[in-house]
């Protein structure tokens, strides 16, 4: 069966740096906390007028530029995102009709920060069984709107960061291209990263009570997450390799989510590989949820960690709880 290849790959941020020094100023934190338990030195967020369809659209000019594809030859957009502009519907609707594409599918994805994995493994089947030449993939993230920037939320507040990744997927016509994709998902572990409200289990579904409880700001089980975390990325990249007979030396480039610093150098260690093979750009972008694989795969790309020909593997893991891998001959 033809396999798809991601022909173009962009991304976008927000010009505005926020650093761990602004964060102190907000909050009871330091730099010395926040880099020693995440890495993470600086993010960018968007100011008061930029929406996750705004990066959305950026992030996707870049990749059908790489592609060389114009917006009128999109055949379907997936948009990843648990950031989307409204409630509903969801933002691949506002990619279409921004950047003037024909009155093709359109449709979001929420998988949290495991989004754009899922959406790579969707894209991969609509290209593979020949439904679609031409699928625009985005990774885009506003999550900064909706971060507390105080004390009691400080945990949440300091990870994570805006951003926006998009890859243009086409039938492949070589041996190249998405190899495999590994999905999963155990939803006991819905309340340890999750923002409750709004939602269609309340009545009414958004009201004052929910805003003054609390619940229409995100909530993190750290700990938890963690332990998951370091045990479900190493899990889904030996099924990567498993399925395709790969062994790590096969491997030009491991670029997993980027949660946090400490996390990857945990899963470098347990899958027995240096960080020099793990992707990571979190300690200038914070976690940037489904937009940030993308990202590292744009930033790596054009800093030259892989090329033609080369086995790169993508591994994510995130809320619900979602993790799941893609092994891609470039
Ligand atoms: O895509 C997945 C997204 N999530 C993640 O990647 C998060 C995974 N989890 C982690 O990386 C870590 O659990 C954290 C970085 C979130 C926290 O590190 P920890 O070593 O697990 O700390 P902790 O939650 O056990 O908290 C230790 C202390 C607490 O104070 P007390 O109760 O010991 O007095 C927290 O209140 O650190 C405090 N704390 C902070 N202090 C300064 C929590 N956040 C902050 C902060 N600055 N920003």
């Amino acid at each position: 069966m033809i396999r798809s290849k991601i022909r173009g790959i962009g991304h976008a941020v927000p010009d505005r740096v926020v650093t761990n020094a602004d964060l102190e100023k907000l909050m009871e934190t330091t730099d010395e906390w926040i880099v020693e338990r995440s890495g993470i030195k600086e993010r960018h967020h968007v100011d008061s007028d930029t929406s996750a369809s705004d990066l959305g659209v950026e992030a996707a000019r870049n990749a059908l530029e790489m592609a060389k594809v114009k917006p009128e030859d999109v055949e379907l957009i997936i948009f990843c995102t648990i950031s989307s502009d409204y409630f509903f519907p969801g933002s691949a609707v506002q990619i279409q009709e921004k950047m003037g594409m024909k009155n093709i599918g359109a449709f979001d994805l929420r998988a949290a920060c495991s989004g754009f994995v899922y959406g790579l493994s969707v894209a991969d089947q609509f290209v593979r069984t020949g439904a679609h030449k031409t699928v625009l993939l985005i990774g885009a993230e506003v999550q900064s709107v909706a971060l507390t920037f105080d004390t009691e939320h400080r945990d949440m507040a300091v990870l994570f960061g805006d951003g926006a990744g998009a890859a243009v997927l086409q039938p492949s016509d070589d041996e190249s291209g998405v190899l495999s994709t590994h999905l999963h998902s155990d939803g006991k572990h819905l309340q340890d990263l999750w923002l409750p409200a709004p939602g269609s289990k309340y009545r009414p579904f958004m009201s004052k009570k929910l805003i003054d409880d609390g619940l229409h700001t995100p909530f993190m089980n750290g700990r938890e997450v963690f332990r998951n975390a370091v045990t479900r990325f190493p899990e889904v990249i030996q099924e990567a390799l498993d399925h395709n007979s790969l062994s790590m030396e096969d491997v030009a480039l491991i670029i997993p989510h980027q949660a946090n610093l400490r996390i990857s150098q945990a899963v470098a260690k347990r899958i027995g590989v240096g960080m020099d093979k793990v992707y990571s750009n979190v300690q200038k972008l914070g976690n940037t949820t489904a937009a940030s694989i993308p990202i590292a795969m744009s930033e790596a790309l054009s800093e030259g960690k892989f090329g033609s020909g080369d086995n790169i593997i993508l591994a994510a893991f995130g809320a619900g709880f979602t993790w799941g891998s893609a092994a891609i001959r470039w």
